[in-house]
Formats: structure tokens, sequence, C-alpha cells
């Protein structure tokens, strides 16, 4: 059973935009709000019907705008809020959503808030955030470094979980509950259509257990942002790195109040044992794990978030695919992989045509906090070459680069020189070529959302795994009010793959007619009965 809420988030298909490297309109080499709307008939074209927009408030910059210095404004290099209004009605007339990010976790030191709270021991704002005499634990900052640091002014520590420029907010005072719930409503008034939500696990801390995040009042945060008549239509995905299945299940469940879906990473490190170092590890263990997540979700009524790409990770492909010889054919696979799957798919700028990690010599082409403080924490144990290496693999600058639209100046991204070095294959990956190309990820792309959006076995659909564990490919069935639709994806070289059915294969990325017989690498057929 699925239920009503339910079915019309499962008709979304979201498109993640990264507007600082989307499309520059204005000619200064960063990408704006008004990029964005220019390319609303583009990504309608795709089959998009929402998009994810990475914050866009004004901010320092420090972490690219997770550094929120002003929830209710826009930063002068993206555009101003009319853009975002005008943003949100021509969307709203291609029947398209917009999730904006949400950033409830910490603020930027130059937040109005912060700069209240750092003045003394005793103004309105001094519990905003955690104060304390002493560092209470050996917390680490996901950037590298203690999570402590002294202030001078108010003679006492803060705490932040990522940069020190990013204090995390206080979550234990009820006035921090009370503004972000505020910051919500003055987005839904203007009419966004829902949120994603920046570690979210975060927004309460253990203490006892020397945990930094889902701690004791973490349901009841969400549930205070969420729950309320005014938002509980939103569409909500929280990013939740934390793999507990039952803390999910509490957090997405429809009558909790709390998440539409959570983003979760298992799949993701399955190729690496960092992030920054590749383990030899196949697509079967990607299998596996999003198999055991579309049968939970299946049992219990709750939506799979379907991604593989983001704007935190090296590109999937890359990661777990083949990006040389055989890139058309691994950028379908995985497309056919995870977006015929039930759930909401997340597609990520550029991964629709195939975008890979990008290569660069040197540091000074990389941007990221992440990949420039870690790449020197990497150097005080291995040479420059093997550090750069890693980065190469892992950095968040991969998917950041600025968007290959053509071959030409910029890659079509702006007039002016771009804020950071553009991608290293921009001129062999990019829209354009691909488009004009016989093997168009794009086409494919654009033909699986089709067949999504057409199909209800597909939206709402059982899912079925038919690979057993040991076979190197991912066979599944979808089924739904009578029909079934049987999608084939082959890993290995070369594979024997027989399947009983009198069904006609609607797509395919090698040409293929018969569904039985020899499959090439990477090879996919989509068999609807
Ligand atoms: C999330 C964001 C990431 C950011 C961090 C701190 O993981 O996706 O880009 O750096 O939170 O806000
Ligand atoms: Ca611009």
């Amino acid at each position: 059973m699925i239920s009503e809420q339910y079915k019309k988030f499962l008709s979304y298909v979201i498109y993640q935009v990264y507007p600082r490297s989307f499309n520059d309109t204005n000619g200064d080499g960063i990408g704006d709000i008004n990029g964005v709307i220019e390319k609303l008939d583009y990504l309608k074209e795709l089959g998009v019907n929402a998009i994810w927009l990475c914050p866009c408030y004004k901010s320092p910059n420090d972490d690219n705008g997770y550094d929120i210095a002003d929830y209710r404004d826009i930063m002068d290099e993206f555009g101003t809020l009319d853009d975002v209004k005008r943003l949100i009605s021509e969307m709203h007339k291609r029947d398209m959503k917009l999730i904006m990010d949400l950033v409830p976790n910490h603020t930027s030191s130059e937040h109005e808030w912060f700069k209240q709270s750092r003045m003394s021991k005793d103004n309105p704002y001094s519990d905003y955030y955690y104060w304390f005499d002493e560092p209470q634990n050996d917390w680490q900052s996901c950037f590298c470094g203690s999570a402590w640091e002294y202030d001078e002014q108010r003679g006492q520590y803060y705490l932040h979980s990522y940069a020190p420029s990013q204090p995390d907010l206080n979550w234990e005072n009820p006035k921090v509950v009370k503004e972000i719930q505020d910051v919500v409503d003055f987005w839904v008034d203007l009419g966004v259509d829902g949120f994603r939500c920046d570690v979210i696990d975060q927004i309460s801390k253990d203490w006892e257990r020397n945990s930094n995040c889902f701690g004791p009042q973490l349901h009841d945060h969400i549930h205070a942002l969420f729950g309320r008549d005014k938002v509980r239509h939103i569409f909500t995905v929280g990013e939740c790195w934390a793999g507990d299945i039952d803390e999910i299940v509490r957090h997405s469940a429809y009558e909790r109040g709390e998440l539409s879906t959570l983003f979760q990473f298992d799949h993701l490190a399955c190729g690496c044992t960092t992030k920054f170092r590749k383990k030899p590890e196949s697509l079967k263990s990607v299998r596996d794990i999003i198999a055991n997540w579309q049968t939970l979700n299946q049992e219990r009524d709750l939506i799979h978030a379907l991604f593989t790409d983001n704007h935190d990770n090296g590109r999937f492909i890359s990661r777990m695919g083949n990006d040389g010889e055989l890139r058309y054919e691994s950028a379908t696979c995985l497309a056919a992989m995870f977006y015929l799957l039930r759930g909401v798919p997340f597609i990520y700028q550029g991964q629709e045509f195939g975008l890979t990690n990008s290569h660069h010599d040197s540091i000074d082409e990389f941007d990221d906090i992440e990949s420039v403080n870690i790449y020197k924490y990497f150097c005080e144990n291995m040479t420059p070459e093997e550090a750069i290496e890693k980065i190469n693999f892992g950095s968040r600058d991969n998917p950041r680069r600025p968007m290959s639209w053509t071959a030409g100046k910029n890659g079509g991204f702006s007039d002016a020189e771009p804020w950071m070095p553009l991608h290293s294959r921009y001129k062999e990956i990019n829209l354009e070529t691909d488009r004009n190309s016989e093997k168009s990820v794009f086409k494919f792309y654009r033909d699986i959302l089709k067949i999504r959006r057409e199909n209800d076995a597909i939206l709402y659909g059982d899912f079925e795994l038919v690979s057993k564990k040991e076979d190197g490919n991912f066979i599944f069935t979808r089924t739904y009010e009578g029909k079934r639709f049987i999608v084939i994806c082959n890993f290995e070289e070369e594979a024997e793959i027989s399947v009983e059915t009198n069904g006609k294969i609607i797509l395919s990325n090698y040409g293929r007619d018969i569904v039985s017989g020899t499959y090439r690498p990477y090879e996919v057929a989509i068999i609807e009965e």
C-alpha cells in the first residue's frame, strides 16, 4: 500500500544544481539564479520536474554557501531575492518544484546571531551557540583539526563541527528551534516546495554517548520543523551519514511528521575505504545495498532517495564504473540500475551527459576547503604526487567544476574566466557533443525518465531482486496491477544471461533486441511484458 502523499513524491525527479558552477548569465565567471532560469526548458526536456538548489544565501563562502550569514537573503554574486521569486514562478509555470537547501546545524561566524553571541555571556544571543570554558570532548571538525575553537572576544570555546567559521547552533535553546522554524516558514510562504536538510542528524548532540549526532532530541527537533500543519505537505530529504536502520525508519515514516526521505551513503562508501581511496570492490556490493533498501522501504512504505552523485563526492562513474572507453555504457548502466527503482531519483548536474572526475596536477587548481585541508594532512605522510592523486579521486571539486555545456570557450559556462578552473575533460565531455553523438548519455537519461513517468509499474510497483548473490549482474523486476518490467544490467566482461519472458526490449544501450544471450560489459536491457 502506498499513501497518496507518497505517490505525489514518487513522481518527483530532482535535479541538483550547484549554482556557482551551473550557468553564468552576467559575465562575472560565477553561476547565478538567472542562469538556472535560463536552463529550465532544458531540464524540462530532460524529464526533470524538481530542482534541489544548493545554498544561494548570503555567505562569505568559506564552505561555498554552507556557511550562511543571512537565511533570508541571496548572495550578491547569485542575484537577488526577486530573482529567486522569479525562479519559483517560472518553475511553477512549468509544473516544476523548487527544493531549497536548509542548513540548520550551523551558521557562518558572520551571521548576526554569532556576532552578537560572541560579544558577551549575557546578551540575548549568548546561548544560540555552544559555549564552554573548556573543550568538552575531543571531537574533530570534518575539515580537520579540533571541533573546539577559542574565541578571544568572549573568552570561551565554541563548537564547530565543520570550519571554525561555521559555529554549531545550540538546538537545546528553544529560541534556536523557533528561529529555524521561522526560516522554514519564510521560504514556504515565498512558494518553495521543500527542503534538502543539511547534516540533519547533527542538530541534536549526544553528549553522554560522546557523539555529535543522533542525540536524544533529534526526533523532536525534526518534528518541530516539519510536523507542523503549515508545512506538513512539503517534501523534505535529510542528509544522514549514520546507517542505523531503525533510526532511518523513524525519521521518514510519514505518520511521524519528520522527513519524507533520507540520503543514505552506504552505497557510496562501498567503493572506497575512505572517500579518497578506491577499494577494488564491484558494483555487486552496490547492488546488494540498494536491493536491501528497496525491500525495506517497500515493507515499511518509505521512500528511497535514489542517487549516485552529489556535490560532496567524486563522480560515481569514476569511482564505480568505467570512465574511459566504456564511459557511455557505464553511465547508462548506472542510470538503469538506479532510476528504475522505487523512490525519488536525484540527478546531479553533468551526470546526465556522463561527466567523470576531473584531473589536475596541482593543489592550486582546487578550491574546496575539505580538499585543501586534507591535502596538507596527506602531505605529512606521503609525497605530493601521491597526495594529489588521492585528491583527484575523492575531491568535492570533481563535481563542482563549471558545467561543460559545450566544447567552446569556457565550456559554454561563462563569457568570462570562470571562478575556478574548468573540468579537465570538458572538450571531450560536454552536453553539446554528447547530444550530437550516436551514443548519447543525455538521450538515454531522457528515455529512462520517460519510461518512469509513463508507467505506474516503475513509479509504484513492487521490487523484486532476480540476481543471485554470486551473479555479476543486477536483474530486477517491478510489478504493479498485473504489469511487469524486467531490468537487466550486466557488470561482467561477458556473460550469458537468460531470462524467461514473452516481453519486448523497450530500451538498451547496445541496440539489443533479443533478451537472452551474451551480454557485453555494462549492457542493459529494459523489458516490458
Ligand atoms: C553537508 C554538505 C557539505 C557541507 C557540510 C557542512 O555535508 O553537503 O557540502 O560542507 O554539510 O555544511
Ligand atoms: Ca554571474
